[in-house]
């Protein structure tokens, strides 16, 4: 079965979006802080990890888990609010790179499934 990730366009498709998903994220007053103290090297390695795994592609991601990664960030208040605004910011991203609806569904029943370990749930 062809991956989302192949459906999309692979590698430069992911490149893309990632460009646009972050600066989304980072002008977005209700979230930014969490990016804070982020070492904005890293950062776009780390947003490619992100949509690489909601696109389901190789799984080359050798970070900590969704829980581990993100339980500072809930011990500072991160909950379903801030959750619904990244989602947000995903949704109008594939939107505006002319993603089908199809797939855009399936980004999101992805990304979704992910709540409950990013929350400490
Ligand atoms: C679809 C849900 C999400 C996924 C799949 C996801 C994925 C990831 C990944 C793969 C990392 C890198 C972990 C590492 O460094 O080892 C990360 C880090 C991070 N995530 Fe998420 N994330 C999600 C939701 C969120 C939300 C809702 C926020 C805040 C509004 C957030 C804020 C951050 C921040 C600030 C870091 C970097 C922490 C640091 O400074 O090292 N994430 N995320």
């Amino acid at each position: 079965m062809t991956s989302l990730f192949d459906k999309l366009g692979g590698e430069a498709a992911i490149d893309a979006a990632v460009d646009l998903f972050y600066r989304k994220v980072l002008s977005d007053d209700s979230i930014n802080h969490f990016f804070e103290t982020t070492d904005m090297e890293r950062q776009r390695a780390k947003q490619k990890a992100f949509l690489t795994m909601v696109f389901g592609g190789p799984n080359h991601y050798t970070g900590k888990d969704l829980r581990a990664a993100h339980a500072p960030l809930v011990a500072k208040g991160l909950n379903d609010a801030h959750f619904d605004a990244v989602a947000r910011h995903l949704r109008a991203t594939l939107e505006e790179l002319g993603v089908t609806a199809d797939q855009i569904n399936e980004v999101m029943a992805l990304a979704g499934s992910t709540r409950d370990d990013v929350l400490s749930r």
